[in-house]
């Protein structure tokens, strides 16, 4: 029983550290592909610095996040092999399959990224990077409510209220971006985040 408790307390940890790297590897790709936009030579060096953080990223949290998650599983399920048969595990285990899918896919993108042959644009990459919170919460709520998944329509209306905040977050976000890109004249490339505080510390280093 203990076994059991220790089992599932890391296969909670290895889903956390599992999604905040498929979060966060998502938008490094985007970074990297809107370094495209930025002069030489600041674009050669923001693409090397991206590319290196999404390779420490994937290799040394993500990928062993994932390892985690399903090692435990595998202890959970040796443990208590009853829950084998359980409904909620073959569909949970269905949008698992697709997870790793998508984990396998990042890795694609990201080879394909350093080899500069990557067609997405950083819209695409945008919502890309909405497909894993899909997963989570359908296997969430698989792992949690199991066999009695509530259909009533409270549920649908509390499923249709987290889509229509985020559909909203998605619009606010592209508004401002477009204003931001309309502020700007048109011959002045938008300073990038890391180029910016590239600025800063050669200002600094010169007293300026
Ligand atoms: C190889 C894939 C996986 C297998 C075989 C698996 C299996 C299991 C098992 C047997 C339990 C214990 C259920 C209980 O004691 O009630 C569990 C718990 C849980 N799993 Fe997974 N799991 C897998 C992947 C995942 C993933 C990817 C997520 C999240 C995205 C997840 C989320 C959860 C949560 C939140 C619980 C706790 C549920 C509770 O105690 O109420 N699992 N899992």
């Amino acid at each position: 029983m203990m076994a059991y408790q220790w089992f599932k307390a890391f296969h909670l940890v290895g889903i956390v550290v599992w999604f905040a790297g498929l979060f966060y590897l998502v938008r490094l790709f985007i970074y990297h592909v809107e370094a495209k936009e930025q002069p030489e030579p600041a674009q050669t060096i923001l693409q090397q610095q991206y590319q290196l953080m999404e390779k420490r990223l994937y290799n040394l949290i993500t990928t062993p996040g994932m390892v985690l998650t399903v090692a435990m599983a595998i202890g959970l399920l040796t443990t208590e092999p009853a829950i084998f048969k359980e409904r909620w595990l073959h569909i949970k285990l269905a949008f698992v399959v697709a997870l790793i899918a998508y984990h396998v896919y990042c890795g694609y993108l990201m080879r394909q990224l350093a080899a500069g042959q990557c067609t997405w644009s950083s819209q695409k990459l945008r919502a890309l990077n909405e497909v894993p919170t899909v997963f989570l919460v359908a296997i969430v709520l698989l792992a949690v409510f199991k066999n009695n998944l509530p259909t009533g329509i409270a549920t649908w209306g509390i499923v249709g209220m987290i889509i229509l905040m985020a559909i909203t977050i998605q619009l606010y976000a592209r508004k401002r971006r477009l204003e931001k890109e309309k502020a700007q004249s048109p011959d002045i490339q938008p300073l990038h985040p890391a180029t910016q505080s590239i600025e800063a510390t050669s200002t600094t280093e010169l007293g300026v």
